[in-house]
């Protein structure tokens, strides 16, 4: 039988190889949460719950038949619950299991009156879901990648990092980090995904040709860049690819999850 129950620290490595599993390339290059070491930093969450009040991480256990499903909370403001992610593994779709997650999480919280999500238009069996559990699209961003410039080897480039040990360390340890610092004298804040994927989280980097050269001469295994932008619209940039749009949803009425009562 399966169960729906709390994670635990034994459970973070086949909770992110389950991760990791559901999502296909290149989707699955682009997220944190399907990176090889995401287990490390989930461990943390997991580990750790009084330092991250609201957030909860659920796990659907089969037994002998390993963990089939997960899916983790948040709780960003008070009555709304934010499901940051879940997946059940190929074998066990069909069977209630993360209507199952959802329902044990309002469970737990009555106090959460309403419910949020991402979800990517691509991931249909996802939306139908959503949509049948009375969830409602309200916004949408749209998930760009483009080749970086190819770099020179890393001299005197311009830029400079605030914790260069501290970003190697954390991309180390869990696969991917942020870098923060200045590049000719304008303050930076980026990403790296695995060893190929540079985040960028202002759209205006995507075209500062030398901070992506200066990145890249750090970084030489990054190949690309992830630019997310609000709506549909693409940014005035060439060799953009749309990897995929990401749609908010929000329910106001619960009762489809929370079923009969
Ligand atoms: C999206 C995902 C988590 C859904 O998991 P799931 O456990 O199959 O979901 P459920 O079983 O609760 O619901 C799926 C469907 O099965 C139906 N179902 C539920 N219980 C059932 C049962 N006992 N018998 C038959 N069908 C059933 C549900 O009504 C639902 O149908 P609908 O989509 O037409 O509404 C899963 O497909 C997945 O992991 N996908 C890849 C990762 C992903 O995209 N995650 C979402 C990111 S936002």
């Amino acid at each position: 039988m399966t169960v729906i129950r709390l994670a635990g620290v034994q459970d973070v490595e086949e909770m992110a190889e389950l991760s990791r599993r559901s999502f296909d390339p290149p989707l699955r290059d682009h997220l944190v949460t399907t990176q090889p070491r995401t287990g490390e930093f989930w461990r943390i969450f997991v580990e750790h719950p009084g330092s991250f009040p609201g957030l909860r991480f659920l796990v659907a256990d089969a037994g002998p038949g390993g963990i089939v499903g997960l899916a983790d909370f948040r709780h960003p403001e008070p009555a709304t619950g934010f499901l940051s992610h879940v997946c059940v593994s190929a074998a066990a779709r069909g069977q209630g299991l993360a209507t199952a997650l959802m329902r044990a999480y309002l469970e737990e919280r009555p106090d959460v009156q309403r419910m949020e999500l991402d979800v990517f238009e691509g991931s249909t069996a996802a939306r139908r879901l959503y949509e049948h559990l009375g969830f409602r699209a309200r916004s949408s961003s749209s998930w760009w990648t483009m080749p970086l410039p190819t770099s020179e080897r890393d001299t005197d480039t311009g830029i400079a990092f605030a914790d260069l040990h501290g970003s190697f360390a954390r991309f180390g340890l869990f696969g991917f980090c942020e870098l923060h610092g200045t590049f000719r004298d304008r303050e930076f804040h980026v990403g790296r995904i695995g060893e190929e994927v540079l985040r960028l989280f202002s759209p205006d980097d995507a075209s500062d040709t030398g901070l992506l050269g200066a990145l890249g001469a750090v970084f030489p295994t990054l190949s690309r860049a992830l630019v997310v932008t609000p709506g549909d619209s693409a940014p005035a940039l060439e060799r953009l690819e749309l990897l995929d749009r990401s749609v908010r949803m929000a329910a106001e009425d619960l009762r489809a999850i929370a079923g009969p009562s």
